[in-house]
């Protein structure tokens, strides 16, 4: 089996971080939510992956390389324009040859894994398996409907008037029937060969396509809201592991981990947290869900449910929650409690 990840698309609803990094490569728990794909994978013994990229292809091989440091063996498959995930299954033709394979949207974060999902697909091997969701609000998702056992009777992509609350994961078990539908299919009307429209016509064909129920955390990690959400979902599971040096002036309660080379001082951290490698804490209290990336400072600074990218600092900011700090990017000075999203490499001060 292969698989085929997802990695084109701009990420607007992730901007301004989107502007200097991929959505797929954003850290959750101080891991780019692409690593976490391949690991998932290579759960299912999965080890050659054809990966669609854009125009960000510099950026991710520089995270993915040619996959062997994960356990991978990358093939890099360019999509010129954002023309739907149909249209990379075409242009994946050759890769994928007659074998069965999985599809996965690179900023898809499953917290379980997907193996059990796989199995389900092995013991049945219908033409396409889906993964579903119930969601309170499925009008941003393609929408299955389904009888009792799991067969897949329709599907709508975003619709305004959705006839089930059961939305469709970005996990996609798909046998070599699919490249029959993404050929035979026409764009739709916002322009995109859209996968929905090709398990739509598998269903059509008379052929089987299922659903199964995801019942662990899924998110995409397409806002930031739900980039943090991912982080502490992750947190919640997190190993404590102390390599880095703490003094005897912090206190350090609940799951944390401190990366070789990073430094506490003067300082209380409440964990579910991770301060990343090469990381300075002066005078500082980091609470839960918070996760820190490698070479960033902070100094008197108070932050909470938060992620600071590789690189960023916040001094003399008693509250920060809720944010994300970009990569290199600054936050000085101020008194009030504050809530931001700072692109990479921005600075932000506020006057005291
Ligand atoms: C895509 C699919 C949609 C699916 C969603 C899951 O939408 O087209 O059917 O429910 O991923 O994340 P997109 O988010 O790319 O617009």
């Amino acid at each position: 089996m292969k698989a085929l990840v997802l990695c084109g698309g701009s990420g607007t609803r992730l901007r301004p971080l989107s502007h200097s990094m991929p959505k797929q490569l954003i850290p959750v728990a101080n891991q780019p939510v692409l690593v976490r794909v391949m690991g998932n994978l290579l759960e299912l013994g999965i080890t050659d992956v054809g990966v669609i990229v854009g125009d960000r292809r510099a950026e991710i091989e520089e995270v993915l390389g040619d996959g062997s440091s994960l356990g991978v063996r990358v093939t890099y498959l360019r999509q010129d324009a954002p023309l739907g995930l149909a249209h990379c299954v075409r242009l994946a033709r050759d890769f994928l040859g007659d074998e069965d394979f999985v599809l996965y949207l690179g900023d898809t974060v499953l917290t379980d894994g997907i193996t059990d999902l796989a199995a389900e697909f092995h013991a049945t091997r219908p033409a396409a398996q889906l993964v579903v969701q119930k969601v309170a609000d499925p009008r941003a998702f393609g929408v299955a409907e389904t009888t009792e056992d799991g067969r897949v009777t329709g599907l709508v992509e975003k619709p305004q008037h959705p006839r089930t609350d059961l939305a469709v994961v970005g996990v996609y078990f798909l046998t070599s029937a699919i490249h029959r539908a993404v050929d035979a299919i026409r764009p739709s009307a916002r322009g995109e060969l859209e996968i929905t429209d090709a398990i739509q016509w598998l269903v059509d064909q008379g052929l089987e396509v299922r659903a199964s129920v995801y019942s662990g955390f899924w998110r995409d990690t397409g806002k930031v809201e739900e980039v943090l959400d991912c982080n502490r979902e992750l947190l919640n599971s997190l190993t404590p592991e102390v390599v880095g040096e703490v003094d005897a002036d912090s206190v350090l309660t609940g799951p944390v981990v401190v990366e070789p080379g990073a430094r506490v001082v003067r300082s209380t951290i409440t964990g579910p947290a991770i301060v990343g490698a090469g990381t300075l804490v002066t005078d500082s209290s980091i609470g839960p869900y918070t996760s820190i990336g490698a070479g960033c400072l902070l100094d008197t600074a108070g932050i909470s449910d938060s992620i600071m990218l590789a690189g960023s600092s916040v001094c003399q900011v008693r509250e920060v929650r809720g944010s994300v700090i970009g990569r290199g990017a600054s936050v000085l000075t101020g008194m009030a409690q504050h809530r931001l999203v700072v692109g990479d490499h921005t600075r932000v001060e506020f006057a005291a």
